[in-house]
């Protein structure tokens, strides 16, 4: 009691500032590259939440530092993670586009005393190699389960699937395939191709000649995925009634205006989709559209960020902005929010988000622009990967 006097008294002493502190969050995504505008996304959500929620935690204020990490760079990342601890003193590490970025981290969080809010990477496994882990954007189990039912309900019965070789491929290739077995339809043949691949006319010849009725297909939002739904239409498969399958990483909405009418239609099944209807949504697209400038380059990473800084401001809340990264992650399993994609929860178990997963539809509004429409929801659904990445 006396020396929380004295301190008050000292706070007094220095202006009422002694309390007050800087929380550093270090977030490090692609902000520069053919991936930038993944990273764009990510500074969106997070000056979207700030501009809706204030700077300030208690007395706390609160700092983005942000590190550049262009593509898929393992080593890089756990080298920016460190100097982000060391030199800058961050409390917490966020962010991490793509899988293996996140997963090099990992091992440096129970020394470092430092949560990882991640705001992208999609295999199910990370959340497994470290306590320290939550996630506020979705596994490619998560997203991949659903439309094997939505593919087998339309008739396919025949699938070959094509995916990115690396987790969340690998995840989505195995989610599709447990889930359209199940249903009782047959993957007649899995293709997983290199992540630096760019020219899929090959692949889009094999899926031809593999007889199948329908292709299912993965791979990580970008310049990869638009290059692979064009290959698709331009090499006549489409026209073939080859029907395309995916979740909604192929058809995010910041490339829809380059896929044109061939997308009209195409179905998808995904965690967000900037036209879902709700007064949270409507919030957060302003907020965020304003904070990237031209709204047409909103996309769903921007989602997984104004989430993620949700979670992060509750564990500054919890930990009095004190560095307890274990503190920090018990005080939100469990936590529950109406995001801008619907109603959201941690679980407490996994730390990962539990969400609906929404089967969309391309389609092109009254104002001609093409938009992802919700036409169909799978309510509540929690990480099926879970128990194959243990
Ligand atoms: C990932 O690397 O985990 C990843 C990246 C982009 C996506 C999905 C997953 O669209």
């Amino acid at each position: 009691m006396k020396r929380f006097v004295l301190a008050a008294i000292a706070a007094v002493a220095l202006g009422g500032a002694a309390y007050a502190d800087t929380i550093k969050v270090g977030v490090i995504g692609p902000f520069s590259g053919p991936f930038a505008l993944q990273g764009k996304n990510f500074k969106a959500g997070i000056d979207a939440y700030m501009a809706m929620n204030g700077k300030k935690v208690g007395n706390d204020e609160v700092e983005v530092i942000y590190r550049d990490l262009p593509a898929a760079d393992p080593a890089q990342s756990k080298s920016l993670a460190q100097e982000l601890v060391v030199k800058e003193k961050v409390q917490y590490l966020a962010g991490f586009y793509f899988t293996p970025d996140a997963m090099a981290v990992t091992p440096i969080l129970k020394q470092a005393n430092v949560p990882m809010v991640i705001f992208n990477a999609a295999t199910s496994a990370i959340v497994t190699k470290s306590p320290f882990v939550v996630r506020t954007s979705f596994t490619t189990w998560q997203t991949s389960t659903p439309i094997a039912k939505v593919a087998y309900d339309a008739g396919v019965k025949k699938v070959i699937s094509v995916v990115s070789d690396y987790g969340p491929g690998v995840d989505a290739e195995n989610a599709f395939k447990a889930g359209f077995e199940k249903q009782g339809g047959q993957v007649v043949q899995a293709i997983r191709m290199p992540l630096s691949t760019n020219d899929f006319s090959p692949i889009m010849q094999r899926i031809k000649d593999s007889g199948a009725q329908g292709v299912f297909a993965f791979l990580p939002s970008g310049p990869t995925t638009l290059g692979f739904v064009k290959a698709y239409n331009e090499n006549g498969l489409k026209t073939a009634g080859i029907k395309l399958f995916a979740p909604g990483d192929l058809t995010q909405e910041s490339d829809l205006p380059a896929l044109g009418d061939a997308a009209l239609g195409m179905q998808t099944t995904f965690h967000y989709a900037i036209s879902h209807d709700s007064p949270e949504n409507k919030a957060f697209v302003a907020a965020a559209g304003k904070a990237i400038g031209n709204p047409a380059e909103l996309t769903f990473p921007a989602v997984g960020a104004f989430d993620g800084m949700h979670v992060i401001y509750k564990m500054i809340e919890a930990t009095g902005g004190k560095q307890d990264a274990q503190k920090a992650v018990d005080a939100v399993k469990g936590l529950s929010w109406v995001s801008p994609r619907g109603p959201v929860s941690i679980d407490p178990e996994s730390r990962h988000i539990t969400q609906n997963i929404y089967l969309r539809e391309v389609a092109k509004g009254a104002d001609g622009k093409y938009y992802n429409k919700e036409i169909q929801t799978f309510e509540k659904q929690g990480d099926p990967g879970l128990a194959a990445a243990k």
